[in-house]
């Protein structure tokens, strides 16, 4: 018997990185994922993933900063199963920017993105979640809503954002028998950090400032989403959890 044995899960940002490994993960615990993301083609692989391995999946397409794309996201949730036992708010974007320099349109596309979609799918999602009796909200901030680099700070903003709105509705919400948690990743090697990675001085300079010498694994954010969803955590909520080997507490 899985873990989350006949729940349903909505993960946003399901086609990459830490989004596929979670909803591989919950798949595998025996959860019906329903996988959200803008990028269809990488979600659809998500799931085939998902159903060659012998779970249950769903392929949604959804841009999480279109409120039409949620509702229709939530809805489909409604129609087939009518609850909704694990929201994970994953999807994300970066960008690297001076901050004296940043574009009122560049501060509205990662709130929207980051922050916005996290808030409508939380909220709009409360019945759903309260019908399936037990449910959490996992959302994805990150080391940066407490340590910082140049260039991003409208990307720490959202991170730091997160948190704050995760243990403020982790209040509201608890009344509801809902809980709310986070996870702040360190640095891990996917689409979103490609990039910065591939320069050798900057991949050595980081492991090098990480106690457990190396980045993380995808695997290593699922297992710890895995746990917060489970009844393992049940009377854990409004709570940070750090999967980064130690980097942000090394001076
Ligand atoms: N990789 C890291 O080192 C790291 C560290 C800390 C936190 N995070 C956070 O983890 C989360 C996942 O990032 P990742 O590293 O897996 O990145 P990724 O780029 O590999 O995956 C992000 C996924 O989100 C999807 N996405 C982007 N915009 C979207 C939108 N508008 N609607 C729906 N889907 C959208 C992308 O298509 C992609 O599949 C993000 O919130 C990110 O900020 C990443």
């Amino acid at each position: 018997m899985g873990r989350l044995e006949n729940k349903v899960a909505l993960i946003t940002g399901a086609g990459g990185g830490f989004g596929r490994a979670i909803a591989e993960e919950f798949a595998r615990e025996g959860a019906q994922i329903f996988a959200g993301d803008i990028d269809d083609e990488r979600n659809k692989e998500t799931v085939d993933l998902i159903t060659a391995a012998g779970g249950a999946g769903t392929a949604i397409h959804l841009d999480v900063s279109r409120k039409e794309d949620i509702a229709g996201a939530l809805d489909a949730i409604a129609q087939q199963h009518g609850q909704l036992h694990v929201l994970v708010n994953n999807a994300g974007i970066t960008q690297r920017e001076d901050f004296r320099h940043i574009t009122d349109e560049q501060w509205a596309e990662i709130l929207d993105v980051n922050l916005t979609a996290a808030m409508r799918l939380s909220r709009d999602a409360l019945k759903l979640l309260t019908a399936a009796k037990g449910a959490s909200i996992i959302n994805i901030s990150s080391i940066m809503e407490r340590v910082h680099v140049r260039q991003l700070s409208a990307y720490s903003m959202t991170k730091a954002a997160i948190a704050g709105l995760s243990r403020s509705i982790a209040v509201e919400y608890a009344a509801f028998d809902v809980r709310v948690n986070y996870l702040c990743p360190g640095y891990a090697a996917t689409g979103m950090t490609e990039r910065i990675l591939r320069n050798d001085a900057v991949r050595k300079g980081l492991i090098d400032r990480t106690p457990l010498k190396r980045f993380a694994e995808t695997r290593d954010i699922a297992k710890a989403a895995l746990f917060l969803a489970s009844d393992d955590a049940s009377f854990i909520t409004g709570e940070g959890l750090t999967v980064d080997g130690g980097m942000n507490i090394q001076l």
